[in-house]
């Protein structure tokens, strides 16, 4: 068969990113332009200010990507492009890109739902073997997805409230931490020791349904009753209070993890999305999860990426699955 190329974009939130990928595993390239830098002193993604960004940054990328895989236009086999969820105004930069390189190069178009992308980065790394089931975690999502077959995603269970990345970057926020949060959370809990006993959310109730807005109350209420008392844990106790609140998140995900593969048994665990960066997570991974195949992408796989785009455009490329030249950005839009 021939050899196909996909061109693939992403800018759903704050990383303008664009990939060539030959083929359903060789990714040739996979440049991403970080505006994290601009949205650190406002402790968040400004919408706004993600948008011109992108616009600024898009046509870069797309010239870099090209030349680093040494590939030219006229090589590209179809467009890929997040169409949500995401930021609306951040999204229709990637759409509007894509649709215009797809027009002028008179090649298919293909619409990627950006978690089936981190679901699908690790198909750049390893086998999946179906069915699976992919723990996904990020700073806008938690959920459990079962995937039937290729291509097949069914969501089994999500967050009620916050996301897992949220919760870190919110936590992070009251200590002090620049945004993005999780990494630093991950370190400093590395240095200490579950001792506050936050709570676990919903463990008991064998639904396959996550909540950390609580975790999250559970935690500014410690500092700011300790801080009426005249003390300051942050200052004082920045390793435990991280370790604590690390351990109530990891006890979570993974305990509704192995629920989700009881009640749906398969022969692999996918983990992916930002806070699948996580160490600590990754070492609960390895030790607690038995009998099946678990793949967890590397680290520049995790963060957003248009390569983890491209993987999941590949399926649909197999299938046709193409959109006209109105497809629209979709903010919200779910498995
Ligand atoms: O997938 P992602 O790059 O963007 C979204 O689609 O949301 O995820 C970003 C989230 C942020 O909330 C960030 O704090 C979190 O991933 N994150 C981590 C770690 N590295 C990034 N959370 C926990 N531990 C980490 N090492
Ligand atoms: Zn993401």
């Amino acid at each position: 068969m021939k050899d196909t190329y996909i061109l693939a974009f992403e800018s759903s939130c704050d990383e303008t990113s664009v990939a060539v990928l030959k083929n359903d595993k060789e990714l040739l390239s996979n440049v991403i332009a970080s505006q994290v830098n601009s949205h650190k002193r406002f402790g968040g993604v400004v919408p706004e200010v993600a948008s011109r960004h992108h616009v600024e940054q898009i046509t870069i990328c797309i010239e870099a990507a090209l030349e680093e895989a040494a590939v030219t236009a006229d090589d590209i086999t179809a467009v890929a492009v997040t169409e949500g969820p995401g930021l609306v105004g951040a999204l229709l930069i990637g759409v509007m890109a894509a649709k215009a390189f797809a027009w002028v190069h008179k090649i298919p178009l293909i619409p990627v739902n950006h978690m089936a992308g981190h679901l699908m980065a690790a198909s750049l790394v390893d086998e999946i073997e179906y069915p699976a089931m992919a723990l996904l975690v990020s700073g806008g999502h938690t959920e459990l997805v079962y995937v039937a077959s290729e291509g097949d995603y069914r969501k089994v269970g999500e967050t009620r409230d916050d996301a897992a990345g949220e919760a870190y970057d919110k936590v992070g926020r009251v200590m002090g931490l620049t945004y993005p949060s999780g990494k630093p959370i991950d370190e400093l809990a590395h240095q200490g020791e579950d001792t506050y006993k936050f709570p676990r959310a919903m463990m008991t109730t064998g639904e396959i349904e996550f909540s950390f807005s609580g975790l999250k109350s559970a935690f500014i209420n410690l500092v700011h009753n300790a801080e009426q008392k005249g003390e300051d844990l942050v200052a004082t106790d920045k390793a435990n209070l991280a370790a604590s609140f690390q351990a109530a998140v990891l006890d979570v995900l993974i305990g509704k993890t192995k629920l989700a593969l009881e009640k749906y048994p398969v022969k692999t665990l996918i983990v992916g999305g930002g806070v699948s960066a996580n160490q600590g997570l990754r070492e609960r991974l390895a030790t607690e999860i038995q009998d099946v195949k678990v793949i967890v992408p590397p680290l520049r796989l995790c963060g957003d990426n248009a390569g983890m785009i491209a993987a999941a455009a590949y399926v649909e490329l197999e299938k046709q699955h193409f959109a006209g030249l109105k497809l629209n950005a979709h903010p919200s839009l779910v498995f």
